[in-house]
């Protein structure tokens, strides 16, 4: 078995099953050509069976298989699902929710964050583990726990309000600084001692849920303190790991564009990104290459690993589809291509009973290799030894940036005005899906990113201006570059307060326009908005947001055409030098933004390949030994290519098409 090849296999749990199927197992793992097996993920509860008894057998056998299989193994620290004794001994793990209620023991990922026990026991365990088990031949990763958050992120408990106002008094000098950040003189909030002071719930600030709050700047603190005190978990297991192990990587699986944690926080602390990937839908390809591209972006372009995905089907939605033939290779092939030296599955063997026993797996209850699944599991996994380590390490070059930022995600959706219908993912997405359709490389960043390398940046409704962001959008566009943003952008500071003048706020000189009005219409209800862009005219239809512009140095490029505000600007273009920032007032259709994305594209020359094919995705990596361009066909029909553009360094080319 190779041992230098995309990692391949996924979570395996034959702690629930008796030892003369863990044969079947590793037979049908060679069968595909897996390579690597995710262990422990969810043995607390028999590795520590109570508060001071540890009891290895049964993971030391799991181990031990693996090691005698030659696999490649991600060895898990066991804390994303809580045994019952310790929930029972120490009720202050189980989290108080958003309603103020105590949880008892029941499910997983649902630990109080702040609670001591589940600090120390956690911290203890992957001490222990990693004490027995570094040095495994094979191991090549640490899982630390289970994809953090749960539910909505948050605990509300004693414990948090106290841990809370500690993290509160390392971010303001006085009570005097915290007042003035969130503006408490509004409704008579002024706070005069930290005690006062108290999560923001259904019981306090919150009403109609975690959206609706009196006090944004008081969420939006909880939440990056939420998203804060998770990390500390993490990095209190690390700790323990990196007391034994000095090298192996340390990592925690994501979930994308995952809303309670802030993953740009959380990035310095990873030694490698990975996340589980499980689209809502069947055509979800744009979505898919926006959290890989994400991914990829938190450890500054080096790969990243998909961590979980299903072969076949999951079991947590209301209408669970297969995946239809080809998706699986399809899939797998886009999140390499984007990135990903790791493609895994959750999981490799049903279980049993509880939940997730109809959820897809390598292995189903009866334990078949002549399935359909199967096959195309083990057809992948061929494919991947032959291509062996040609791609691993490589990156993926990128010379257009888009910001994605928690705070301004958190702030919009929590905010009052305007429109409660538009989603901040939602509307990123609708841009990275204009320069998906043109096959441009995308690098999705952090605003606190280094933007020097990239000819152009959009920055959909940017809302929280942080740091020096301002001046550093506009040095793109002194030297060249282009810089787009949309409605929303620059309207509040880091407290989540307005600015006292025009928006966009501090971006108002770098895109030369002022907001005058800004009006919102519900789902459904649209304004026709036309480009004078690309030859004729062409109309768009916007909804949901119409921000009426008044261009102060910029150029008209699109005007309402409907309402009162007909013929005034809804699209701007402030030409500054050889560079240009771009301003889009309204919510555009698909057509309106790759009419406004490929003419910035243009530009630069960054069109992608086969840009004119909506279907089909292309996508460079560039390694030690040259560029591999894939060839992603995500059309249920065969795609006809007149001719196959080459990559710039042509040494290996892949087709993956889904028939
Ligand atoms: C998540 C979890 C897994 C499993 C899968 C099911 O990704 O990490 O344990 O529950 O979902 O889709
Ligand atoms: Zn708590």
């Amino acid at each position: 078995m190779t041992t230098s090849q995309i990692h391949y296999g996924g979570d395996y749990n034959p702690e629930q099953w008796p030892r003369d199927v863990w044969e079947e197992d590793y037979a049908a793992f060679d069968l595909a050509a897996i390579d690597t097996v995710t262990i422990g993920v969810f043995a607390w509860a028999h590795v520590q069976p109570a508060e001071d008894v540890y009891d290895f057998t049964m993971l030391d056998a799991i181990v031990q298989r693996a090691v005698e299989g030659g696999r490649k193994i991600v060895l898990a620290t066991p804390t994303g699902a809580m045994p019952p004794w310790l929930a029972h001994e120490y009720p202050e793990v189980n989290r108080t929710d958003f309603q103020g209620r105590r949880h008892v023991y029941g499910q997983r990922h649902n630990h109080c964050p702040n609670a001591p026990a589940y600090q120390r026991l956690s911290a203890e365990l992957a001490d222990r583990i990693a004490a027995r088990y570094t040095g495994t031949p094979g191991l090549i990763a640490w899982h630390v726990a289970n994809e953090y958050g749960g539910p909505d992120g948050s605990c509300y408990c004693d414990h948090c309000a106290a841990a809370f106002r500690v993290w509160l008094r390392g971010r303001y000098r006085d009570l005097d600084e915290l007042n003035e950040a969130w503006n408490t003189m509004f409704w008579s909030h002024l706070f005069t001692d930290w005690e006062q002071i108290v999560p923001p719930n259904a019981l306090s600030e919150h009403w109609r849920g975690p959206n609706h709050t009196a006090f944004q700047g008081i969420t939006l603190d909880y939440r990056r303190f939420m998203s804060d005190a998770l990390l500390a978990n993490f990095v209190s297991e690390k700790e323990r790991i990196r007391r034994h192990d000095a090298a192996t990587p340390v990592t925690t699986n994501f979930m994308g564009p995952f809303r309670p944690i802030d993953y740009h926080r959380w990035a310095p602390h990873l030694d490698l990104a990975t996340w589980d990937n499980y689209p809502p839908g069947q055509r979800e390809e744009v979505r898919m290459a926006f959290s890989h591209d994400l991914m990829r972006g938190l450890k500054d372009g080096a790969p990243f690993w998909v961590m979980e995905q299903t072969p076949t089907i999951t079991a947590s939605r209301d209408v669970n589809p297969v995946k239809r033939p080809g998706v699986l290779g399809l899939w797998s092939w886009q999140a390499i291509a984007h990135g990903a030296d790791g493609v895994l599955y959750f999981q490799m063997r049903q279980s049993r009973g509880a939940c997730e026993k109809y959820h897809g797996a390598v292995l189903d209850h009866a334990g078949r290799t002549d399935t359909r699944a199967f096959k195309e599991i083990a057809y992948l996994g061929h494919q991947l030894q032959e291509l062996g380590d040609a791609v691993l390490g490589a990156r993926v070059p990128a010379r257009t940036a888009v910001i994605f930022d928690w705070d301004s995600w958190w702030t919009t959706e929590m905010t009052d005005g305007f429109n409660r219908h538009v989603s901040y993912l939602g509307v990123v997405l609708g841009y990275y899906g204009a320069l998906w359709r043109a096959n441009a490389a995308v690098d999705v960043v952090p605003c606190t990113a280094d933007l020097s390398g990239y000819d152009i940046v959009i920055a959909p409704a940017l809302h929280v201006v942080k740091g020096d962001i301002a001046d550093r959008l506009r040095a793109v566009v002194e030297r060249g570059g282009t810089v787009v943003t949309s409605f929303w952008a620059g309207r509040a500071d880091e407290s989540a307060r307005a600015f006292l003048m025009d928006a966009p706020g501090p971006f108002g000189d770098l895109f030369g326009v002022r907001v005058e009005e800004t009006d919102s219409a519900p789902p459904g209800e649209a304004n026709t908005v036309t480009l004078a862009l690309r030859g004729d005219p062409t109309p768009s239809a916007a909804s949901l947001v119409f921000e009426i512009l008044e261009p102060e140095g910029a150029e008209v490029i699109g005007t309402y055409q409907q309402d009162f505000y007909a013929g005034r600007a809804a699209v701007t273009r402030r030409r500054a030098g050889a560079g240009e920032a771009w301003y889009v007032g309204t919510d555009l259709d698909p057509n309106g933004l790759d009419t406004i994305v490929r003419t910035v594209l243009e530009r630069h020359q960054l069109l992608g390949p086969h840009a004119d094919n909506p279907d089909l995705e292309v996508v460079d990596r560039e390694g030690m030994n040259g560029t591999y361009r894939f060839l992603l066909d995500h059309a249920a029909a065969t795609v006809e290519i007149q001719h196959i553009s080459p990559p710039p360094n042509p040494d290996f080319t892949d087709e993956t098409s889904h028939p």
